[in-house]
This record gives C-alpha cells, structure tokens and sequence, in this order.
C-alpha cells in the first residue's frame, strides 16, 4: 500500500471505527482521491498520490421487501478479501478510484466508458485499490474488458447504478455483441457494492430472433448474439458480493476458465419469459461457493458446464425460472466432465425444473459426486430429472456413447410438483446407464391438482434409502458390466 499518505493514519483508523460501528461503507463523498491531470495516462499512475480511506464491505441488497437477503459471510480462506469491518483487527488501508474523479458523468444517457477504462487502468497499478461507482449516479458504459494483470486486491465497487446501452439498437457496431463487462486475467479481484447492475435487456429479448417473438409468434433465423452481461475469464481468487444484478440481455454471470471463485448475496432478476437469461452459469472452473443468493430469470438459476469441479452452491433460492443445472453435456459428441457438485438448502419455486442433468447423446466422460441435501420445491415440474436424451429439435439420433452420470445423491428434497410432469424422471441412456443414484428422504406432492405422470424410471443403477414420494421402482442393484474401464468415460 505505498500510497497512503502519511499524516492520515487517524483519519483511517477513526472511519475505520465509524465503519464498524455503523456498518455503513464509505462512498465518494469520502474519497480523499486526487485527480489526475487530464489525459487517459493513468496507468502509469502506480506511485500516484491517491488518498487512503477505509471501504466497508457493501450492504447486502435488500430482497423484493427490502429485507436483507442473508448477513456478509467470511471471506473464504485462501483468497485475497477486503479485510471485514467486523474484523478490526487489521483494517485495510485502501485507495479509492472514484469514476467521476476521471471524468464519469453518472448521467445514465452521457457515454463514461472512457473515465471507465482510465479509473481502472489507475486502479490495477494500485495494491488493494477500490474503482469506485459512486451511489449517487447511473452510469452506461459500452461493452469493455477490464483485463488484468493487476495487483492484487482489487476491488471495483458498484454502489450507483451501472448499465450498457439500452438494447440492440444503441450497441454501438464495433462492439461485442456477445458479452459486455468483461473481468480477464485477475488474480485476487472483487467486485461488490450496494448498487445495481441493470442490463437493459428488454429489447434483446424481443429480437425476432428469439424463441416465438417473431411476426406471429414465428421464430426468425439468423444471427441472435446477445450480450452476457458479466463475465469472467481466466481468472482466480475472485469475490462477488451484494449486488443486484437485473435484466440482462443473455446470461447474468459467466465464469469461465476461473478458480477460487465466491459468489455471495447477489440478487438476480429478469421476468420470467425473458430468454436464455440464465442466472450463473460456471464452465471450466474450480473450487466455487455460490451462497446467499435469490434468483428469478427466465432460464436457468444456476448452470454448471463442462470442465467444473468442486463447486458448492448453499442457500440459494431460485424461481421462477429454469431450476438448477448441470448441462447440458457431451454435444456433438464431446468430452465433458464435471464432479464434485454440491447443493445444499436450497429453495426451488414456480420453475420449469429442480434439480437437472442434461446430457447429449453421444458424449463422452462424466458427471459424478454430485450431491443434492436440503432442497425444498414449491409447484416445480420435473423436481428431480436426469435426460441423457437431451436435445434441441427432436430430431436427435440415439447414439452408442454417452456422458456417464454417476455417484448422484438426493436427499432431503421435499415440497410440491406441478403435476404436468412427472416429478421424478430419470431418462438414461441404454449404452451408459446411470449408476450409483441413491434417493433419502426424497417427498413430493401435487401442488394442485393430480399426478398426469407416473415417476420415470429407464436405465438407471441405485438404491433407496428410503422409499420415495412418489414411488420410484426402477432403480437396479448394482452396476453393469458394460461400464468397467471404459476408457470413453473417463475424466481425470
Ligand atoms: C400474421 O397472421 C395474420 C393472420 O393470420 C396474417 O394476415 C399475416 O399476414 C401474418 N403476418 C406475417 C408477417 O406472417
Ligand atoms: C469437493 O468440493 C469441496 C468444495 O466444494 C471441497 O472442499 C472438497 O475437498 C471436494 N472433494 C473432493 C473429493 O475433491
Ligand atoms: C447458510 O445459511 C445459514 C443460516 O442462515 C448460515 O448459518 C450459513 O452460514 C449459510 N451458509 C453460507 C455458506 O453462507
Ligand atoms: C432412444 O432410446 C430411447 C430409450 O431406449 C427410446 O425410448 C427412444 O425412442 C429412442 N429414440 C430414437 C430416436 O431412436
Ligand atoms: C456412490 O455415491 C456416493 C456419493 O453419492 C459415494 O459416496 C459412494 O462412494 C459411491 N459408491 C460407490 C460404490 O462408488
């Protein structure tokens, strides 16, 4: 931290305590952050004289009452994490960036990607430095990358609201139409606030290109990029905390090629129709946490791609929207592995799906050690579901290869079924059946009305614990010969 001034230390330690004693983050008005002279050369401002103040970790964002959703948790261990007003111990002296400070307007239809680019470019030279996005402004800001690398500790703080371009028509044409913040190649990053990310999404989802919104409910061809809105790329040891994150274009979240990942407190939300607005999606990436966390979209809340291990998901509540989702895997025949994915108290409402693995037709590798404790469903379709037969336009073939899902444990999943679709569906594959499913305590009843649909059972390995609710009785002892060192199966 060589840019704290020296004479300040009080100053700090005196908001440092009102911090702690109110809880209540220090914004721009705080900052203490000189101006750079003119121009964008604020990368090279690494010896600078920023000011030093304290940031407190942001408030929780309220849910649609405006109660707080959960507390702050712990930092997770191993990461680099903004010391924790509730931890006194050794307060952060930290380096505020506030985007206004390099020319940001806050005036929501002015242009700020510029004072963006330059409050970062000064921020990343800076250990443990905070870009600020101060509450008192609604800032547009075109599709940029924010790449790395930094030093570490960065923190880029949304207390006002931060949004894109508002829809297709105002992207400019040089732009990435595929995705707009983009966080790449950090180590040791967090991006919280009290804020709101608003994505502006509406008019992307009405593109006629998009399922039925076409004249006359028809779907059009072509290209249909849309923007995901935040995504992170080749990066680890990242925080993400307390925001509201609404509307987006396409998916809310991405992490892709990232580890050592936290996602705590957020509060996603797009309307229920609105399409492939998934809420998180993870693909190739390790050692997650995604906690504390509501989430409402049209898609799904949680998706988990090829490539991610180790992922813990608690406290989550989704709907409406798609469910959590492991998939969909192996298409066009590929590889795909993922294991070690836990789900735990979780609450599921009003959604197309619970709990799912979606797998293509022939693929290859593995879904395995994913565990499902403490998830209660309320008018859910396909609580529980495994498809190996997944597939876009029905017109899939069956092939003699397939992802195999295996070690899958459900306990503890009580609550209700919309009973257009079975509650329970497991769809293996005949090539590669599903083994070593175990079902404890799993309870589900109509929500209304009465069962259309027997629980589906095919092709699948496992016992029960307990016997479920409804009953299932397919599940075979043992696992078939077939499978033993398959070399296709294997992931590492
Ligand atoms: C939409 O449907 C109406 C009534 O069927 C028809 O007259 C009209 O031509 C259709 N429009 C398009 C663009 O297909
Ligand atoms: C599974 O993932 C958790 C983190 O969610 C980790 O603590 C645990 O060590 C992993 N287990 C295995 C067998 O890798
Ligand atoms: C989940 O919620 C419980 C109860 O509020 C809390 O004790 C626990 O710490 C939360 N888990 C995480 C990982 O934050
Ligand atoms: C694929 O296999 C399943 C299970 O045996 C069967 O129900 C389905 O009809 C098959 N589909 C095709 C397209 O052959
Ligand atoms: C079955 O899966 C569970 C996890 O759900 C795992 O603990 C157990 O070791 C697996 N059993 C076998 C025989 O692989």
């Amino acid at each position: 931290m060589g840019t704290a001034r020296p004479g300040l230390p009080q100053l700090v330690v005196v908001t440092f305590a009102l911090v702690a004693l109110f809880g209540v983050g220090v914004h721009g008005r705080n900052h203490i952050h000189k101006k750079p002279h003119g121009d964008g050369g604020a990368g090279h401002r690494g010896g600078a004289k920023g000011g030093s103040t304290v940031v407190s970790s942001p408030a929780v964002p309220p849910d649609d009452n405006g109660t707080p959703l959960v507390a702050p948790p712990p930092p997770p261990s191993g990461s680099i994490v903004p010391s924790d007003p509730a931890t006194p111990a050794q307060p952060a002296e930290q380096c505020v960036f506030d985007v206004r400070e390099y020319g940001a307007t806050g005036e929501s239809t002015a242009d700020d990607t510029e004072a963006f680019r330059a409050a970062w470019s000064a921020a990343c030279a800076v250990e443990s430095a905070v870009l600020l996005v101060p509450s008192d402004g609604t800032f547009t800001i075109s599709s940029t990358t924010f790449s790395g690398p930094c030093k570490p500790g960065l923190v880029f703080q949304v207390d006002g609201v931060l949004m894109p371009p508002d829809g297709p028509d105002c992207w400019p044409p040089s732009d990435n139409r595929r995705q707009w913040l983009v966080f790449s190649n950090l180590d040791g990053m967090t991006l919280r606030g009290a804020g709101t990310i608003e994505g502006n999404g509406e008019d992307w989802w009405n593109l006629p290109c998009k399922p039925h919104r076409g004249p006359n409910g028809s779907t059009l061809h072509g290209p249909c990029d849309s923007p995901t809105l935040i995504r992170f790329f080749m990066s680890c040891n990242l925080v993400v905390q307390g925001l509201r994150v609404e509307n987006s274009p396409e998916f809310h979240f991405r992490f892709d090629g990232c580890s050592d990942v936290l996602v705590d407190g957020l509060f996603i939300r797009s309307p229920a129709n609105s399409p492939n607005t998934d809420g998180i999606h993870v693909e190739n990436t390790e050692r997650v946490g995604i906690y504390n966390s509501k989430i409402s979209n049209g898609d799904d809340c949680i998706s988990i791609g090829t490539g991610s291990y180790d992922v813990d998901i608690q406290n989550v509540t989704c709907g409406p929207g798609h469910g959590i989702s492991i998939g969909s895997l192996g298409v066009h025949n590929s590889q795909a592995c993922v294991a070690n994915v836990t789900v735990r108290n979780a609450v599921i409402r009003n959604s197309d799906n619970g709990l799912r693995i979606k797998t293509w037709q022939g693929g290859m590798g593995s879904v395995s050690g994913i565990t499902f404790d403490g998830v209660l469903m309320e008018n859910v379709r396909n609580c529980i579901i495994v498809d190996q037969y997944y597939c876009m336009d029905k017109r899939c073939m069956n092939q003699s290869t397939a992802v195999h899902v295996t070690d899958v444990s459900y306990a503890n999943i009580r609550g209700s079924y919309d009973v257009r679709s079975a509650p329970i569906h497991f769809a293996c594959s005949d090539t590669v059946p599903c083994t070593n499913v175990t079902m404890s305590e799993v309870e589900l009843l109509p929500f209304s009305g009465e069962l259309v649909d027997d629980p589906f059972c095919w092709s699948a390995y496992g016992i029960q614990e307990t016997p479920t609710i409804p009953p299932i009785s397919c599940l075979q002892d043992g696992i078939p010969d077939s499978l033993l060192d398959n070399p296709d199966l294997k992931c590492r």
